[in-house]
C-alpha cells in the first residue's frame, strides 16, 4: 500500500528550496477547482483577493472583505488534502493594527480552517507580521507590486525598475523574513531583483511575472485556465481554452434544446 501523502507545511516548503525544488502554487476560490488542483499535485494553494476581479467582477482586489475571504477559504477546504492552503487577507483588513491582523487572520484560520495567510507589505507590515507569527499564525508575504496598492501606483505596474525602488524591494525581503514570514511572493519585479531576492533570503520566493529564478510560481487559477480571455498578460501561459470550451458547449447545450434533441430517451425517466 503507498502511504497517504503528508499535507504541506511551512517546514516542507523551505526543505524544497533548500534542495531546489520547485514550488507550484496556485489560486483557487472553489471546492471543485480545489480538489481538481490538489489531486494535480499542488504545494500551494491560494485563496487570492483577485477574487474580487475574476469571482466578484470588479476592477481592482479592493472591495473583497474578510468575511467574503472566509468563505471562499472554508469552501476550499473542502476540496483539499495536499497542500497548503493560505487565506489572502484583502485591503484594510490588517493595515489598521497589529490586533485587527491578529482577529482577521484568526478567523481565516478557525474558520476557514486555513493553513497560513498571506499578507502585502514590507517594511510597512513588518511589526504586524512580527505579532501574527508570534501569535502562532504562519504568514506568507507578497512584495513588489502589491495589488492593493494600486491607487497609489496608477495601475499595475512594474516595481523596481529604477534601482531606488529595487532597492526598497530588497529592504522589504529583508524585513519580512527578519518577522517571520516563512515563503514571500514576488509579483511583477524584474527577473534580476527576483534572482538577487532569491538568493539573499533564506525563506522561498515564489514568483508571479518575476521569471524563473524564484523558488517556485504562482498564477490565478482563470488566467491558466484561460478563463478570462479578455486578458492577455504577457506573463501568463494559458494551458487551456476553457473560456472558449464553455461557450462552445453552452451553444451546443443550446442548439440541442431548440432543435428537441435533448433530453433524448436515455437522459430521461420513464
Ligand atoms: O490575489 C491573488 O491571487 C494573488 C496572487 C496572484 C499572488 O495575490
Amino acid at each position: 500500500m503507498i502511504a497517504p501523502r503528508k499535507s504541506v507545511t511551512t517546514s516542507t516548503l523551505q526543505r524544497m528550496k533548500r534542495k531546489g525544488i520547485k514550488i507550484v502554487a496556485l489560486t483557487a476560490y472553489d471546492a471543485t477547482f480545489a480538489r481538481l488542483e490538489d489531486e494535480a499535485g499542488l504545494d500551494v494553494m491560494l485563496v487570492g483577493d483577485s477574487l474580487g476581479m475574476v469571482i466578484q467582477g470588479h476592477a481592482t482586489t479592493l472591495p473583497v472583505t474578510i468575511d467574503d475571504i472566509v468563505y471562499h477559504t472554508r469552501c476550499c477546504r473542502r476540496g483539499v488534502d495536499y497542500a497548503m492552503l493560505v487565506s489572502d487577507m484583502p485591503f484594510l483588513s490588517y493595515q489598521g493594527s497589529c490586533e485587527e491582523a491578529i482577529r482577521n487572520a484568526g478567523k481565516c484560520i478557525k474558520e476557514g480552517h486555513a493553513g497560513a495567510v498571506k499578507i502585502e507589505g514590507g517594511v510597512n507590515v513588518a511589526e504586524t507580521m512580527k505579532r501574527m507569527v508570534e501569535s502562532g499564525i504562519p504568514v506568507m508575504a507578497h512584495i513588489g507590486m502589491q495589488p492593493q496598492m494600486v491607487r497609489v501606483y496608477g495601475g499595475f505596474k512594474i516595481q523596481g525598475k529604477k534601482q531606488i525602488q529595487a532597492d526598497k524591494i530588497m529592504r522589504d525581503a529583508e524585513a519580512i523574513q527578519e518577522a517571520g514570514a516563512f515563503a514571500v511572493v514576488l509579483e511583477k519585479v524584474p527577473r534580476s531583483l527576483a534572482d538577487k531576492i532569491t538568493a539573499a533570503l533564506d525563506i522561498p520566493t515564489i514568483g508571479i511575472a518575476s521569471g524563473p529564478e524564484c523558488d517556485g510560481q504562482i498564477l490565478v487559477g482563470y488566467d491558466l485556465f484561460g478563463l478570462c480571455d479578455e486578458f492577455n498578460f504577457k506573463f501568463v501561459r494559458k494551458y487551456v481554452n476553457l473560456a472558449g470550451e464553455i461557450r462552445g458547449a453552452v451553444k451546443s447545450y443550446g442548439e440541442d434544446i431548440r432543435s428537441g434533441s435533448f433530453p433524448s430517451d436515455a437522459e430521461s425517466y420513464e
